[in-house]
């Protein structure tokens, strides 16, 4: 595993794909009940744009200043998104899709992040500390088999508080946790 998003964060792909990730997570949350975002490969959350690394590329220029450079409209949440981890109007930190997503969660939402590479996964705990974010380390194809479907107590409890709210009948309490195949309990 060669890549590392330290060299490439907040690149010009970047900006499209972080300005999208907000308007789909705005959209499904439309909907009040809970969801599970899971992250399988969410590199390291939080990138230092004067680093080395990002340095040796600069594809920065071309994609998170030229979006603060350039104010389109469009882009509005998603340099909110931005000026979110910063303390200036100019960006010296960019925010990776964890971060992003940690945002933009209800108090009813998960968020599962995962990263495989250990010194990124070690990066991303740290960035992540505070937050209510779950964070592995592991493969993205087995973590995927292992976390779906979601089944948490609480999006269970969400699904059939809003069930009871259109059938006028009372919410049950939560469940007791379930019993995953591979031993787990969620
Ligand atoms: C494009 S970067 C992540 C960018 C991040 N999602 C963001 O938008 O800020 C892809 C990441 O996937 C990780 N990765 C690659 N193969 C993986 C696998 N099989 N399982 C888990 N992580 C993997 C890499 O180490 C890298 O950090």
């Amino acid at each position: 595993m060669n890549y590392r998003h330290s060299f490439h964060a907040g690149n010009s792909a970047d900006v499209v794909k972080h300005s999208l990730l907000i308007a789909l997570v705005r959209a499904l949350q439309l909907k009040e009940g809970a969801l599970t975002l899971i992250d399988t490969h969410a590199g390291c959350g939080l990138y230092d744009l004067a680093g080395e690394d990002a340095q040796r590329t600069g594809e920065a220029t071309q994609g998170v200043l030229r979006a603060f450079a350039d104010q389109n409209p469009l882009l509005h949440d998603y340099r909110a998104a931005v000026r979110a981890v910063n303390a200036g109007a100019e960006p010296q930190l960019y925010p990776g899709s964890p971060k992003i997503l940690a945002q933009l969660l209800r108090p009813q939402d998960f968020l599962i992040l995962n990263e495989k590479h250990p010194e990124d996964a070690y990066a991303l705990r740290g960035a992540m500390r505070g937050t209510p974010a779950a964070v592995h380390e592991r493969d993205a194809y087995e973590l995927w088999l292992a976390m779906l479907p979601t089944r948490t107590r609480a999006a269970w409890w969400w699904s059939t508080r809003l069930t009871s709210r259109r059938t006028n009948a009372p919410a049950s309490p939560p469940p007791l946790p379930l019993r995953i195949a591979s031993g787990r309990t969620a």
